[in-house]
């Protein structure tokens, strides 16, 4: 719902828990209000104008004391708001400076595509989107901030578009952010992910301090490191309680989200492009989109805004046919072989995965060049047939006449030195003339903003698909941007090459799907460093991490539910003891765990005892029956990530089946016995408990077994009241899942 009031100036953004109020005053975009629905108050009084000082001043200060005061919806550099600004452009004489005046406004139903950028889609009926016309007189650009506000999930969609629509000379956009926040703060905490390379998205909370703090990426991508997400949440909120505003980016380049508390106790949250080296120059009459940045708020804690977060993603970010359908259970060989495999091993693991019940075989680095380690033959994306022992045609068909999908691994950003790419074409490789690039993973980096790039990926990769009849492609990224020079662009316009780096990759993307509509993408960056909604768009799941060790994935994939649903991210059983931490764990728990993703294997099922290859046919099997469940479900966070039991829930939208998940990272002797409370279950309704046979339930206690083994039935509102136990007594790392089932 979207509503303008004329007499007092202000636009109300209703979705169904949540106001958000913009008000226009002096011709100025004000922010009002944001949070818990509120009814058809008059929000003006909170647009706060710095006129406090009653008698001694006019109504009105001067410019410079009312902007550095003002909660500004789109705040501009250069005239006398001294806070983070959102947008700062200069002429062509450098001259700084952006006032933005209010024009125009509409309001429609839908949402509009952004030309070239991932962007939320809906139908007509799912959302009305509010664009209100601005425009700097002196530089003659139009900026237009648009707001798109769903009808069923707490989300609001923001960007701008800045068009140089008067112009005679081309202007210079130095820093363009989607979007910013400007709050009183209420005593907040600010949330945000950190991480490294195997062990992405640790969540870290600490009480809002004065000054800036936040979160940043300079490496061209999400990161490892630092994520493009920021909740502002009450001192006390917790997973089921309290006010939380999340706010995450539709992008997968340089980003910033920063918030700042200034001298007036003021917040101020801003979301967008990284500008640090950035400077688009644009053209008269030429437009420039800033990605999408989502921003949701949650009256009843983090539980609830992961949820609409999830709801958001599931309904209107995912186009691919795979939207509501189960994704193939794959089995990688990476950890399996490393470089080191022909056709004879592929076929041998397709084989055995087939009996066991896989449903695709994914052919990792190392099959195309000369690519026996990682030093060489990245860009030579021409099969290996001398390694292979065959045709790429010949592999695929072998595995297809199994019975499995074929699924195969590129990293088409990439380009190694020492490759036939490489000799042909130096241009293409990013770097610096007259400067060593620099290597990472014996790797550099592909001009993705050159056309002539873009073209030869998409042709040398079709290809390959189509030679195949490979029906996945697993995108890989192992490295960072730097050595940021790009040969096709002008001095003036070095500063756009970031951006045009990540535009190109999308473009790619793009186009791939437009010519193999069933292809379905998996995104990778060693592990999860670019796990972030610009490349869900395009590739919906993401390998959540390198680290597959099912303890380190608990954290891992619990900082990874803040935003993403299950069915992004890429979870696979891999062999015990583990390759990245040399933890021993049953094969129950790694497929516990694994479920709460796409599931999958990454290991040598020749290497499986008969007893673990019973246990895999089992896990496929409920895998395949809760699949719909652990897909569309409302997913609860039960614990921390580094309890001595870790637990989490999915419930089904209706409320009729819930799967609690709970691993043990230590079980203590002697110990009162663990319960967890259930979250989302229809409190009149009977639920029968059982619990899943991993082949420990003789080792229960003679009541666990009266609990979860007799058929037991209790209502929603006893198990959310008085909670349940998780039994222990299968020691470190076992895990237990809990199937709660409406009786009606
Ligand atoms: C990255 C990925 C791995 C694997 C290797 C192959 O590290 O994250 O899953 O594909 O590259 O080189």
């Amino acid at each position: 719902m979207i509503s303008f009031n004329e007499k007092t100036n202000t636009f109300r953004l209703d979705t169904p828990d949540s106001t958000y109020a913009i008000c226009i005053s002096r011709g100025w975009i004000g922010h009002s209000y944001y949070g818990k629905k509120v009814g058809d108050d008059d929000l003006t009084y909170l647009t706060r104008c710095n006129d406090f000082f009653g008698a001694y001043t006019p109504v009105f200060r001067e410019k410079h004391t009312f902007l550095d005061f003002f909660p500004q919806e789109l705040p501009t550099e250069g005239l006398g708001d001294f806070r983070e600004s959102a947008l700062a452009i200069s002429n062509s004489e450098n001259r700084n400076g952006v006032e933005l005046k209010y024009v125009s406004h509409k309001i429609f139903d839908g949402a509009n595509p952004i030309e070239g950028l991932p962007a939320v889609f809906a139908d007509k009926s799912e959302c009305k989107t509010l664009e209100i016309t601005t425009f700097d007189a002196v530089l003659g650009v139009e900026v237009v901030l648009v707001y798109t506000v769903f009808e069923k999930i707490n989300a609001i969609v923001r960007h701008t578009r800045i068009i140089n629509k008067k112009g005679t000379a081309p202007v210079f956009i130095k820093k363009a952010l989607s979007a910013c926040i400007d709050m009183d703060n209420q005593n907040f905490d600010v949330l945000t992910l950190h991480g490294s390379w195997a062990r992405e998205r640790h969540i870290e909370r600490h009480p809002v301090h004065l000054g800036k703090q936040g979160v940043v990426s300079m490496r061209g991508e999400t990161s490892h490191q630092e994520h493009c997400f920021m909740a502002i949440l009450d001192k006390n909120a917790d997973e089921n309680n309290g006010n939380v505003y999340g706010f995450n980016f539709i992008y997968s380049g340089n980003f910033v989200a920063d918030a700042q508390l200034n001298q007036f106790n003021n917040l101020r949250v801003v979301m967008g492009i990284n500008s640090e080296n950035f400077c688009w120059k644009l053209n008269p009459g030429e437009t420039f989109n800033t990605p999408q940045a989502v921003l949701t708020f949650s009256d009843k804690g983090l539980n609830k805004m992961s949820q609409t977060f999830h709801d958001l993603y599931r309904e209107h970010l995912i186009r691919s046919e795979y939207k509501k359908q189960m994704r193939p259970i794959l089995i990688n060989n990476w950890e399996a072989t490393y470089f080191d495999f022909n056709t004879e091993k592929l076929i041998d693991i397709a084989r055995k995965a087939k009996e066991n019940g896989i449903e695709m075989l994914v052919m990792d680095d190392g099959w195309f060049g000369k690519r026996d380690n990682d030093r060489s033959g990245l860009g030579d994306w021409t099969p290996n047939e001398k390694k292979l022992g065959c045709s790429i045609g010949e592999l695929g068909k072998e595995i297809r006449d199994l019975g499995l999908r074929f699924g195969i691994w590129f990293e088409p950003e990439t380009i190694s030195e020492d490759s036939d790419l490489f000799r042909a074409h130096p241009g293409w490789a990013v770097q610096v003339p007259g400067r060593e690039p620099s290597l990472c993973r014996y790797e550099l980096l592909l001009d993705m903003s050159r056309a002539d790039v873009q073209e030869y990926l998409i042709s040398i990769i079709s290809k390959v698909l189509s030679e195949s009849g490979a029906t996945y492609l697993k995108w890989d990224f192992n490295r960072n941007l730097c050595d940021k020079y790009t040969a096709s662009l002008r001095a003036e316009r070095q500063g756009e090459f970031a951006h045009r780096f990540v535009l190109g990759t999308y473009r790619v993307l793009e186009n791939l799907l437009t010519r193999f509509p069933e292809l379905l993408i998996e995104g990778c960056s060693s592990g999860g460093a670019r796990f972030d909604y610009g490349m869900l768009y395009y590739t919906p799941q993401i390998w959540t991490s390198d680290d597959t060790d099912p303890i380190e994935r608990l954290s891992i994939q619990y900082g990874t539910s803040f935003f993403y649903p299950t069915n992004t991210m890429g979870a696979h059983v891999s062999a015990s003891p583990n390759h990245q931490t040399g933890r021993a764990t049953p094969i129950y728990t790694r497929a516990a765990v694994a479920m709460s993703g796409t599931f999958g294997y990454e290991l040598d099922p020749n290497k499986l005892s008969e007893e673990e290859k019973e246990s895999v046919r089992e896990e496929i099997q409920l895998f395949d029956r809760l699949n719909p469940l652990i897909r569309e479900g409302d997913y609860f966070r039960l614990t921390g990530a580094k309890e001595d039991c870790v637990v989490w829930e999915v419930v089904s939208k209706d409320g009729a089946q819930a799967l609690i998940t709970a691993v043990y990272t230590q079980v203590h002797p002697n110990q009162m016995v663990h319960y967890v409370r259930p979250q989302g279950l229809l409190p009149e309704q009977e639920y029968e408990i059982s619990l899943i046979d991993n082949g420990q339930t003789e080792k229960l206690s003679g009541q666990e077994k009266a609990l979860f083994l007799t058929e037991k039935t209790m209502t929603g509102k006893a198990l959310q009241a008085r909670g349940i136990y998780v039994p222990n007594a299968a020691g470190d790392y076992s895990a237990w899942q809990i199937l709660l089932t409406a009786r009606y």
